[in-house]
């Protein structure tokens, strides 16, 4: 389904009872949202989910007319402007479960420093609070760079084995190859110089009231265990779970495993 929200068609899922509490699945980069999709059989006769293609990514435009070779300024926050209104539009504005996963962790937290009463709780899945430290930046802004000049399989080949564990099998990590391939190099480069502005969240963790569970895989290697373990402990009412045989692809990578602890912290905060 499409719906125009800032003025750009936005695309999103929604499966489950209409009456439950929303559960808004944010994705990471460079990715959309399949990477939710095999925890929808699992969840979807239980709760309400709504899975949008962030700004750029999936089936989701990046602004409405993209000049290639440009990169339009889009900040983090837009991201969450956009599901804020994303919700409003299709009548899903009832405090939200907001499960970020890396990048849409960021959102997460700027999801909560925002519109904190519209947040019931939150799931902060392999991802981190504190910003990019200077080198981590440039970096960002160089890949941001070769994207518009070499094309999105930079991003592809540096990352694909950086997202998985050492037990993803080789078709998936070639199906996220050619996934992050088909992603337009404007909206790859624009995520980027996003994330690279990002502010710095730590502080924000001990002001976290709403139950919070952060997921990791065991073998994480973008955002390692010991980032998950200090998050939790940050968090006044956080659990933890850490996803055995995972890397960053917790969703993708073991979705049962991803599923079972969602579930286990849903049916305890009701
Ligand atoms: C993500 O998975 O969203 C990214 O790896 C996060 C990042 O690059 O900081």
């Amino acid at each position: 389904m499409f719906v125009v929200v800032n003025g750009f068609r936005m695309h999103y899922q929604v499966y489950g009872p209409a009456k439950s509490r929303p559960l808004l699945f944010v994705h990471g980069f460079p990715l959309s949202g399949a990477v939710w999709s095999p925890l929808v059989e699992i969840l979807k006769d239980e709760f309400r989910l709504i899975i949008p293609d962030l700004r750029g990514f999936g089936e989701s435009e990046l602004i409405e007319s993209v000049q290639p070779g440009v990169i339009p300024a889009v900040s983090l926050e837009q991201y969450t402007d956009d599901l804020f209104v994303l919700l409003e539009e299709i009548g899903e504005d009832r405090p939200s479960v907001i499960i970020g996963l890396s990048m849409g962790g960021y959102i997460a937290f700027d999801f909560y420093r925002r519109y904190t009463s519209d947040v019931f709780a939150m799931v902060l899945a392999d991802t981190r609070a504190a910003a990019d430290p200077p080198e981590r930046r440039i970096e960002r802004y160089k890949t941001a760079q070769a994207v518009l000049t070499q094309g999105s399989a930079v991003v592809a080949d540096a990352m694909v084995n950086k997202l998985f564990g050492p037990a993803a099998p080789r078709d998936l990590r070639e199906q996220w190859h050619a996934n992050i391939r088909s992603i337009r190099p404007e909206s790859l480069a624009a995520a980027l110089l996003a994330m690279a502005a990002r502010p710095d969240s730590t502080e924000l963790l001990e002001r976290i009231l709403c139950p919070t569970l952060v997921v990791v895989g065991e073998h994480d290697s973008i955002t390692p265990v010991e980032e998950a373990k200090r998050m939790q402990r940050a968090i006044l009412a956080a659990e933890l779970a850490v996803i055995p045989y995972a890397g960053h692809m917790t969703p993708v990578e073991q979705p049962q495993l991803f599923a079972a602890a969602l579930q286990g912290f849903l049916r305890a905060v009701g």
